[in-house]
């Protein structure tokens, strides 16, 4: 171990440099313009994967490429076989302008690397990376046979990847996948996630007259699209946070009393997080405590809403339509087609007949969980602990991860959520970074990860650890 911590350590300033490099590729899925740069990151990322030694192969999709890159030399070895699963896909870096430094030019200030996908999820990918480049490098022989599957369509809903894993699911076959791309509550408090929640997307387009009138002229005998649309999204929600959708908890698993005594250890304080956030007060479905509703409550929330004009100045119009994009977060055991159909019947209902209401049914993701006491789950979790220096917390997490159910369903495996990101990284948000502590301590974990679940492994299937492994 000392001999990989030492390699981590005296070539840390060129992994920040490479990582800069990485992070310059302006990889934005959500916008069909920025497809030659999600094609050349994926080079650029073939490439590093075999400049440090792992055997990578550049794999096209109906969507953006797949990078596959993996310590097997061509036939299935004898090792065990982990997946490390990441993306090299961001999310839009707009609004440009609050941005203190353009977002795909890094800056490094105050120990924290600022740039669009520095957190979510380049940094924490190539923690593995750097993790994995040490046993090579110094000639240590890794516990384990590790592939890396790194994608550009995770922002997007995964669109192309269960194909993938299905045209592949032979050598892909593994005994869990690793997945750093959640968070953690503080580096002092580094975490296991053991669920997230699922996603259903749509669009609600509300159409009113068939071009934009004079509002003067027409105002007051016909219907307007923007007012519509507010009324029936103002009507998803109580005052108490409870959405109104008809059947939309059913399928909703409680929180098991273990769980909340869980979530209760998570230092959250809710007057610093009503402050860092922001807002005059917290706003949450009643009964619960923030963490509770942000990490294991299901929600509904506008993300966009457009309609008429935009521009400087007044133009007094009624907008001929309105849209509006809404996604629903989803927890055990609901489901994304189900909860689609939910909102479309109660949607229909609400929409007078003076307008016409179109839905447009979006990316879904299932829910997922897994028992935090399995034995790989235990070991990722002492090695999250050793490379950060704290004892680890298991928590949940409200994000989405749409891949992590298809890992389950195709390879029939388990995910082990061990995040690097920091709550204050601005993921999705202007002024993304993400904290180069939390680089080093992932690198550290991703190291010690491959020991532990090496143990493991020997332990559930009864080899001896010492007879086994040949010392470097
Ligand atoms: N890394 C996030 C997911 C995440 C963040 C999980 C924090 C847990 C804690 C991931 O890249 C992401 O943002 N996913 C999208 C998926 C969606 C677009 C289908 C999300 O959650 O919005
Ligand atoms: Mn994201």
């Amino acid at each position: 171990m000392r001999n990989l911590f030492d390699y981590l350590s005296s070539h840390h300033d060129r992994f920040v440099r490479e990582l800069c490099e990485y992070v310059r590729f302006p990889s934005v899925s959500a916008q069909p313009s920025h497809a030659k740069d999600l094609a050349a990151c994926a080079r650029w990322l073939t490439d590093h994967c075999s400049s440090i030694g792992l055997n990578s192969e550049l794999c096209p999709t109906a969507g953006n490429p797949v990078v596959l890159a993996s310590t097997r030399k061509g036939r299935i070895g004898k090792k065990p076989h982990f997946l490390v699963y990441g993306h090299y896909d961001v999310q839009p870096a707009e609004p440009f302008e609050l941005w203190k430094s353009k977002p795909f030019e890094p800056r490094l200030e105050d120990g924290n690397l600022f740039a669009r996908g520095a957190s979510d999820n380049k940094g924490q990918n190539f923690a593995h990376l750097k993790a994995v480049e040490a046993y090579l490098k110094t000639g240590t022989e890794l516990p384990c046979d590790i592939t890396f599957l790194l994608e550009g369509e995770e922002e997007v809903g995964s669109k192309s990847l269960a194909e993938f894993l299905t045209k592949r699911k032979k050598s892909l076959q593994c005994e869990a996948v690793v997945v750093s791309d959640t968070g953690i509550p503080s580096k002092k408090a580094p975490a296991l996630t053991y669920a997230l929640r699922g996603i259903a997307a749509f669009e609600l387009i509300v159409h009113g007259p068939n071009r934009d009138l004079h509002s003067g002229i027409f105002g007051g005998s016909v219907n307007n699209p923007a007012l519509v649309l507010c009324e029936m999204l103002a009507r998803l929600r109580d005052s108490k946070g409870r959405i109104r959708i008809p059947g939309f908890y059913d399928d909703v698993v409680p929180l098991t009393s273990f769980e909340r005594k869980e979530l209760a250890r998570l230092p959250l304080k809710e007057r610093d997080y009503r402050r860092f956030l922001g807002v005059p007060e917290l706003f949450g479905e009643k009964g619960y405590t923030s963490m509770e509703q942000r990490t294991s409550r299901p929600t509904l929330e506008i993300n966009g809403l457009t309609s008429g004009y935009q521009g400087e100045g007044s133009k007094t119009i009624i907008p001929a339509w309105a849209r509006a994009k809404v996604t629903c977060r989803l927890v055990p055991n609901q489901n994304p087609e189900r909860i689609i159909k939910a909102v479309r019947a109660c949607l229909k209902n609400l929409c007078p007949q003076s307008a016409r209401l179109e839905i447009i049914p979006g990316h879904g993701a299932e829910p997922y969980s897994t028992s935090p006491q399995g034995a790989y789950a235990q070991a990722a979790l002492k090695a999250v602990g050793g490379g950060f220096g704290h004892a680890p917390l298991l928590m949940r997490e409200g994000g989405s991860i749409p891949i992590v159910t298809d890992f389950r369903k195709i390879l029939g495996v388990d995910t082990l959520l061990v995040g690097l990101g920091l709550p204050d990284d601005n993921a999705h948000s202007p002024n993304e970074k993400f904290d180069l502590e939390c680089f080093r301590n992932g690198m550290r974990m991703g190291a010690l990860l491959w020991q532990e679940l090496r143990g493991a492994y020997n332990l559930k299937s009864g080899i001896d650890p010492r007879g086994d492994l040949k010392k470097p």
